[in-house]
């Protein structure tokens, strides 16, 4: 599969941009955008569906409704996905995809999960029955961050990851993963580290059984956690992509595994070679 990007490029180059300049998005990059989106194949299996809602000023999109914390967008793309099991890992999947593709263009981006009007910004979009809308985010060329854009990041630490020990196991969840132990996918755990997740809580835990990679999702918060489990599990399978490494991504049986209340197993990438 040829997915048109660097996965370890726009992976390391992606941030959350909450500050755009003022010059447009051109009519060309935005078709270019919606036909990759076309392009990208869910394993979630959930219709995902992307619209662009513009502003005729940024002061309007303020307006609008992201209460101060994005500043000077004045384009979005509203995120609409069906009500079926699976919506959420595939609003994570394919919207996190199409992000990556985004910042190859060397444009910026904010997954918005919560700080934005989802009313206001609703009555733009057309949304079918039985269709929701989680997700917004602004789409433009990053300007130089304001100082409240700095201490909301450094509030949620959003500049850092989780150490890999805290993330990674083998042995049910008794033993940290042995990272050289696993050969390339290393990679492909580490560019799932340094996936964004809602507030930078990073809840995604991977156990390793020999032959399968088990992910799990560690929180309370059910719909905006298993988007975070859509956008890691999207990072580590581009990244086998692009590495040459064959598997498939299923459900497996972990009923062996202990699970407390606060976690849930998500889905296993079974290795065709490791
Ligand atoms: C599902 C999801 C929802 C998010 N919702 C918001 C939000 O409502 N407001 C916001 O400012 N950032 C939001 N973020 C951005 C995160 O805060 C950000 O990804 C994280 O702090 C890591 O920073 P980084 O994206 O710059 O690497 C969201 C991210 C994700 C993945």
């Amino acid at each position: 599969m040829e997915i048109g990007f660097g996965i370890n490029n726009a992976v390391r180059q992606r941030t959350s941009v909450r500050t755009y300049a003022d010059t447009p998005v051109s009519q060309e990059t935005k078709d270019k955008i919606l036909a990759y989106a076309r392009t990208i194949e869910n394993p979630f299996g959930a219709q995902v569906r992307f619209q662009w809602i513009e502003k005729q000023t940024a002061e309007n999109g303020e307006k609008l409704g992201t209460y101060g914390f994005i500043k000077g967008a004045n384009l979005f793309l509203g995120v609409t996905v069906e009500d079926k099991d699976g919506a959420a890992e595939s609003v994570g999947y394919v919207f996190e995809q199409l992000v990556l593709y985004i910042t190859s263009l060397g444009l910026g981006t904010c997954w918005l999960g919560g700080t934005f009007n989802k009313s206001a910004f609703a009555q733009q979009l057309d949304i079918p029955e039985g269709w929701s809308f989680p997700i917004l985010s602004p789409v433009g060329y990053p300007a130089k961050q304001r100082i409240k854009e700095k201490v909301f990041r450094t509030a949620i630490n959003a500049n850092n990851r989780v150490a890999s020990e805290k993330l990674f196991f083998s042995d049910g969840f008794k033993t940290p993963l042995d990272l050289h132990a696993v050969g390339k996918y290393a990679d492909c755990l580490e560019n799932l580290r340094l996936a964004p997740s809602a507030r930078n809580i990073q809840p995604w835990r991977v156990v390793f059984d020999g032959t399968a990679f088990h992910f799990f999702k560690k929180g309370n918060m059910n719909f905006m956690q298993m988007v975070d489990l859509g956008i890691g599990i999207n990072h580590f399978m581009l990244t086998a992509n692009e590495l040459g490494l064959q598997g498939t991504l299923t459900k497996a049986d972990v009923s062996a595994y202990p699970l407390t209340a606060d976690m849930k197993y998500v889905a296993s990438w079974v290795c065709e070679n490791v």
